[in-house]
């Protein structure tokens, strides 16, 4: 594959598990290298099939930048069920196969020299990660870095130390809210768009991406538009039931689009037109 997406073969690539990180009690961190030695070029918001023998395939995002070290890369695995419960249960050197990656990803030639918007709920931080470390490593290209960060719980929090840095760097905006937290919690507490009013925005220079569970989409969406910010600026990671990736088996289509090829990054202006997308 090297720096080529693997479009039509449904041949999964051997890779080996090289590092896993406990996130929370449900998610880990897996660090992937492809056991052909060759690099894995994406862009944020793509995601890949990962596969088992035996036990099935699973379409998990790319957690790291566009460029790591090392030719590897990150998945952040919540597990829910057979494929994801299995690679939870994997350890260091175990194999496992490698499909993309797939999608469009997100539109990085659309963000050049303008403020970004992250809006992140939930898992929805583990593909936008991809998005934040790319803007960091290239920091002088963009212009304001806004993140807007939340969860159920403090402990449900992924990237904590992560966190913590941005949190340390001047050249972003951050804020972190949960729903439901004891009174030690020192940030804020409600949902993810309580935290509009803490942020200004210059809405003609502004690119939004919002990423996080299907209810999250419509209520930010509001606020985004309330900010007056153009529906073509506002990108939101569609995230649906996937199975071949490659515009085949029908499973992600919502009316004439196929999610895992013309997806799963959408403009609003592209998603309010496509009935039960929001
Ligand atoms: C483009 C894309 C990117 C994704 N990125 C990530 C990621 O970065 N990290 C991550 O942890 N997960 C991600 N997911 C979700 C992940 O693919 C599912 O959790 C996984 O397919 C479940 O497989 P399983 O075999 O473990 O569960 P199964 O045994 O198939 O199912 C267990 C239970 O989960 C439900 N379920 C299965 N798939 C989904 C789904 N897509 N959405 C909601 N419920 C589901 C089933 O109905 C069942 O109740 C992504 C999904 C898509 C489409
Ligand atoms: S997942 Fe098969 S067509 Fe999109």
């Amino acid at each position: 594959m090297g720096e080529e997406t693997q479009k039509s073969n449904l041949v999964p690539m051997a890779a080996t598990i090289v590092g896993i990180r406990q996130m929370t009690d449900k998610e880990k961190l897996f660090t992937v290298r492809l056991d052909n030695g060759n690099g894995f070029k994406h862009r944020p918001c793509q995601f890949v099939l990962i596969s088992m023998f035996g036990i099935g395939e699973a379409p998990i995002s790319i957690s790291s930048p566009p460029v790591n070290s090392g030719n590897t890369f990150e998945l952040c695995i919540r597990s829910i069920g057979n494929l994801t419960g299995a690679i939870h249960r994997s350890s260091v050197n175990d194999r496992i196969g490698i499909r993309g990656p797939y999608g469009n990803g997100f539109p990085l030639e659309k963000i050049e020299g303008k403020d970004i918007l992250i809006i992140a709920g939930g898992l929805g931080l583990a593909p936008i990660r991809s998005l934040i470390k790319h803007v960091l490593n290239e920091r002088g290209r963009y212009g304001r870095l806004i993140l807007l960060i939340g969860a159920k719980r403090p402990e449900d929090i992924l990237f904590k130390e992560e966190i913590a840095m941005w949190e340390e760097d001047h050249s972003i905006e951050m804020h972190v809210s949960v729903d439901i937290a004891a009174p030690s919690w020192k940030n804020h507490v409600g949902v993810i768009t309580g935290l509009f009013k803490y942020i200004t925005i210059d809405p003609l220079n502004t690119i939004a991406a919002v990423v996080g569970p299907p209810v999250m989409y419509r209520f930010v969406v509001k606020e985004l538009l309330a900010k007056k910010m153009f529906e073509g600026n506002i990108f939101l990671d569609m995230e649906r039931r996937m199975r071949c990736g490659i515009g085949k088996c029908g499973h992600c289509q919502i009316n004439g689009i196929y999610l895992c090829q013309n997806g799963p990054v959408l403009s609003y202006l592209e998603a309010r037109k496509l009935q039960e997308a929001l």
